[in-house]
């Protein structure tokens, strides 16, 4: 098996490679090498415009959606890919922000994205401020048709909520775990009252610790222009990475911690316990994991 791991819930899910513009000026001679679960792929747009994949020149299924190349690493794929629906909404712009490699556990990534704690401490004077700390409580839920996991009525003062945000909100926010490797943030969009803009992030996992960390945003934004929009994006994730590869053990424990933390870690904690009833086994730290 040239994959390092036989985890169902990464095994069947459908996983991103990458955007779609990666393979421009691919072809069946000259693909586009990548990683994905520990196994080296080949990716490339045959004659007739369709993506193709292979592991050691094995076929795999792969589909374009929402700007994105979505591989599904099992012989059969167990499930289709999540809905974005707001990705075809009119009066949305697109933004790919491109990808950023991080040495961590993809699950550390998504975890550090649903907690809103550390953004006066890690985003400051952009996505919170000291002494402007607390986190207002919040629920979270299983949508029981989905699987999906979902925080609601989360909102944070934000001194500077997005790229053109002009000053202080108390900003509202929705999260979305669609899948153990990819996640949405639902925010109030600045400058357009009671609507909500999309940062999605797809974890592309090279391996159980390598992580390429895909940043979409589905925005109605009409006042800057993407070099802004991506900036700010790559500014804020900047300050996340050194603390994302710092955290030790990078697998992240499902078990133990569990029980003893804090209320504004319920969305930390409802994830763990949400991965930990799919019985995910892939980035998860074990007495010999490590
Ligand atoms: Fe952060």
């Amino acid at each position: 098996m040239p994959f390092t791991t036989d985890d169902p819930n990464v095994r069947q899910d459908w996983l991103t490679v990458g955007p779609a513009s990666r393979l421009l000026h691919s072809s069946a001679q000259a693909p586009v090498p990548t990683r994905l679960l520990g196994a080296p792929l080949q990716l490339w747009r045959d004659a007739a415009g369709r993506p193709q994949c292979r592991v050691h020149g094995r076929a795999l299924a792969v589909q374009e959606r929402y700007g994105y190349l979505w591989v599904c690493s099992a012989a059969t794929p167990g499930r289709p890919l999540f809905a974005l629906p707001e990705f075809g909404e009119p009066g949305r712009r697109i933004v790919d922000c491109g990808g950023i490699g991080v040495a961590t556990s993809g699950l550390r990534v998504v975890e550090n994205f649903l907690d809103m704690g550390h953004f006066p401490y890690v985003h400051t004077g952009t996505l919170g401020k000291v002494p402007h700390t607390t986190v207002a409580p919040y629920s979270v839920e299983t949508d029981p048709q989905t699987q999906e996991l979902w925080a609601l009525d989360c909102h944070f003062y934000q001194p500077q909520a997005s790229a053109s945000a002009a000053g202080g909100i108390d900003a509202q926010y929705r999260y979305r775990v669609m899948q153990p490797f990819s996640a949405a943030l639902y925010k109030s969009c600045p400058n357009r009252p009671g609507a909500l803009d999309v940062i999605a992030l797809f974890i592309q996992p090279l391996d159980e610790d390598h992580v390429v960390a895909h940043c979409l945003l589905v925005l109605f934004e009409e006042q800057l222009g993407d070099a802004e929009l991506i900036g700010f994006q790559h500014m804020i994730f900047g300050q996340d990475k050194p603390i994302l590869e710092s955290q030790r053990p990078s697998r992240l424990p499902l078990e133990g911690v569990l029980e003893t933390h804090m209320r504004c870690d319920l969305a930390s904690v409802s994830y763990r316990r949400w991965l930990k009833a799919r019985g995910m086994r892939f980035g998860v730290y074990t007495d010999v994991a490590e």
